[in-house]
Order: structure tokens, then sequence, then C-alpha cells
């Protein structure tokens, strides 16, 4: 915690070094961040969980107090304007002590329609930043959200500060935990809802607190990419388990998957020769090359898998310039992490938001950008049995090239996907995940 007081201050200089050059560039007096409001339930008395603005958290480890205002100018101290009510329904928010708090000026707010008081007075020079345009209309601001000043800042979140890495790192230690003691679980025959409860409770976080919604997948479901289900009863045979979750440290997230046979079998070398691929892919990231790139030398190389595996036959290149390869790997390689599991700025080339789309081929590929030092990326590569996309593939000239024994071996273990956290550093890769010794 000393090492993450001692980087804070720094962390807060860059951020302000941020603000001070696009409030100038812009004609800005500054920003006016806003953690977020409650969102209501409908016709109900209950919110939806709280999700704070990712650029107010970029500030302040405070992800759990709406109402509440950040001030900068990249000049003057930081304005906390800090929401502490007089509630006897909810728990109100203590007054910060912890180490980040010395760095900002404090001052309560008790209403949250009294905010006008502690903003600034030419509040039409100040650029509102968040979710609720109707409360900024209110205020008096013209400038909201303007695309100039979130192109900037997205664009320059993709490079982390050291307080920021320490953060990630964290969240690596935090959800290793967790997926050591969900492999345990999977092995000792839990269900799919068991596991999730054995996961959470080892990183000591809710569902709500996680950065996402956990997948936990046992045979054929670990073919449906955003599963979140949960099965409450063990299915009779135990063959496959993926899991890919998460957690949070001061707001930072971790996105982490693994993939497990339950016995050697012919799914067991794949997943080996999946982990093999991941580990090349990430061992060509470096400064200067494209994420693009890699993305594509995945196909690349998980074409010559489907052929050693008798899943495919044909050559590498025509496996992936006719799409094959895209019906066992239809999502993107990965994406930026940050204070958000998918960090926005990925296809941006330039502060100024010059956008890089994916390739036609590669529509879900979330990043588009050149890497570069202190850059935070998953890497996630899978191949899954999905019918629905092998439906296609049975239309046209194409089914000729697909093994559909080896399809109906594979079918009922759904698939694979292997997803580490690291760091590009000038002249190395940190692996924060498998620096933990996470490995298959
Ligand atoms: N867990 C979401 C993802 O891997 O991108
Ligand atoms: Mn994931
Ligand atoms: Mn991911």
């Amino acid at each position: 915690m000393e090492q993450l007081a001692h980087l804070y201050h720094d962390h807060l200089q860059v951020l302000n070094r941020r603000v001070s050059e696009i409030t100038s560039r812009e004609n800005l007096s500054g920003l006016v961040i806003h953690s977020g409001q409650p969102h209501r339930q409908f016709l109900d008395d209950l919110d939806y969980p709280f999700k704070v603005n990712p650029h107010f958290k970029a500030w302040l480890p405070v992800t759990d107090n709406p109402n509440s205002w950040l001030v900068v100018n990249g000049t003057d101290k930081p304005l906390l304007i800090f929401y502490r009510p007089v509630d006897f329904w909810h728990k109100v928010s203590a007054e910060p002590t912890e180490y980040w708090s010395e760095h900002v000026d404090i001052k309560f707010l008790t209403k949250a329609d009294k905010v006008a008081e502690y903003l600034p007075k030419d509040i039409e020079n100040w650029a509102y930043i968040g979710e609720h345009l109707d409360v900024a209309d209110v205020l008096g601001f013209t400038s909201r959200n303007p695309d100039s000043v979130l192109s900037y800042l997205n664009y320059h979140r993709a490079s982390k500060t050291d307080y920021e890495l320490v953060c990630m790192r964290q969240s690596n230690v935090i959800a290793v935990t967790g997926h050591q003691a969900a492999k345990t679980a999977f092995y000792n025959g839990a269900s799919e809802f068991e596991i999730l409860q054995v996961y959470l409770s080892a990183v000591s976080q809710g569902e709500n607190q996680v950065p996402y919604g956990s997948i936990v997948a046992l045979n054929e479901n670990a073919a449906i990419l955003h599963y979140t289900a949960l099965e409450q009863k063990s299915p009779a045979q135990r063959r496959s388990f993926l899991i890919d979750a998460g957690a949070n440290f001061n707001g930072y997230a971790s996105d982490i998957t693994r993939s497990y046979a339950f016995e050697k079998n012919i799914f067991d070398d794949l997943i080996t020769a999946m982990d093999n691929l991941q580990l090349q892919i990430i061992n060509m990231m470096k400064p200067g090359v494209s994420y693009v790139q890699l993305h594509v030398e995945t196909h690349y190389k998980l074409a010559q898998i489907l052929l050693d595996f008798d899943i495919v036959s044909g050559d590498v290149q025509g496996l992936v310039e006719q799409g094959i390869t895209s019906v066992f790997f239809p999502h993107g390689l990965g994406h930026m992490l940050g204070i958000q599991v998918h960090d926005m700025g990925g296809f941006l080339a330039d502060d100024k938001g010059t956008h890089i789309a994916s390739p036609e081929a590669h529509p879900f590929l979330r990043c588009t950008r050149e890497l570069d030092v202190n850059q935070v990326l998953t890497i996630e590569p899978g191949v899954y049995i999905i019918d629905s996309l092998l439906a296609g593939l049975k239309q046209d000239k194409r089914q000729a090239q697909v093994n559909w024994n080896t399809i109906d071996i594979l079918r009922p273990f759904g698939g694979i996907r292997i997803e580490d956290n690291v760091i590009i550093h000038g002249d190395r890769v940190e692996n924060m995940t498998r620096d933990l010794g996470l490995n298959r």
C-alpha cells in the first residue's frame, strides 16, 4: 500500500498534464467529471447496481459513490465533491482517509441537487464528462462530453501509469486465486453454479463487484461465447470446463480465461496446442507491432492446429482466406484492458480521434491499434464447435474440407479459450497472469 500511495501522486500528475493539454487545446477552463447517478428499475423503488463513470474512477479508487463530482483543470489541486447524504436507508460512504485523499481537496455534498453551489461559477467554460446530459443541461454546461476531449482521454489512457500497472497486477493476483479455486472445484465435481460461488468467495467479491459477468461453462456450454446461464445441476458426464472470470482492484479489471479437460484425451491435447499458440502470439508482442497483425497471425497458427487435429483438410492459406478458421474462432484476439474490461481507445490512431476500423473479415476485433510501451492488453485465442456457424459452412463447397467425424467427437467439449493479461514494456512483455503461476 505504501508503494501505491507513492505512485498515486505521480499518477495524478500524469492525469493533470493530460487535462492541461486537452483543455488548452479546446479552450476550456477544465473538466467536471460526474461519478454518475443510480438507475431506477421500471415501476420499482429499487436501483440497478451502480456502475461508476470510468473517467471518474481513472482519478480515484472510488467506485461506489453516485452523485459525486471531480473538478479538474490540470493546474489546481483536484476538487472532489463527495456525496455524503443524511440517509438512514442506505450506507453512507465514510469520509475518505485513504492514501489518495490528501492529494485532492474534498467538499462534502449532502443533497445531490445542491451541487451547483460547489461547481465553478463560469460553468459554460467547463466541459461536463459523464452520463447524465439532462443534469449537465440543468447545471448550465454547454460543452458535454465533447468528442475531442473523450478521444484525447481515451487515446492516452491506453498508456498506463506505474500506479495503474500495480493495480492491474493486483487485480490479476485476486483473479488467479479465484481461478485456482474454481479449477479444484471443477475436478471435485461441482456444478457451474457451485463453481461460480467458489470463485466469488475466493476473490472475496460479489457478482456486482467483479468487472464483468463471469463465464463458467461445463461441456458443450463452453461453445457459447458469453455463457452466463449457470446450471445448478452437475452434468451426468464431466468433460470440459471453461472459465472466463476477472476481478477488480481499485477499479482496475483483470480478465482471465482458462480451459480444462476432465480426462486426458484429444480435447486435452487441443488445449495444449492452443496454449502453445497463445504463448507464441504473446511472444510476438512489442512496441510498433499492429494488433491486427497479431490477430491475423493467430488465424494462420489456428489453421495449422485444425489441420494437425484432423478437424479440417486443405492448406493454411486457403483455410484463412475462405473464412474457415473464422468459423472456429469467430471473436477477436483480445482488447485493451484497464478501468474498463474493454478499455476504450483500441481503435484510435491518434488523440484527435482518427478511427482505424477492423478488417472486413474480422469485424469483432476490438483493437486495431499499434502496440506501445505501458499498454495492457488481453490475448485470448479460442477454438469452438459452434453449430450455428458450422451450418454456414455446410451451405457451400467448404463443407468438403471439414472432417465432420472429428467435429462430432469434439462437440460435447464445447470449446477452448485461453486468456492472459499482458503489459508491453520497451524490452519485454510482462505476462501478469502467467507470472502468478496460472498455467494450464
Ligand atoms: N470476458 C470478456 C472478454 O474476454 O472479453
Ligand atoms: Mn475474458
Ligand atoms: Mn477479454
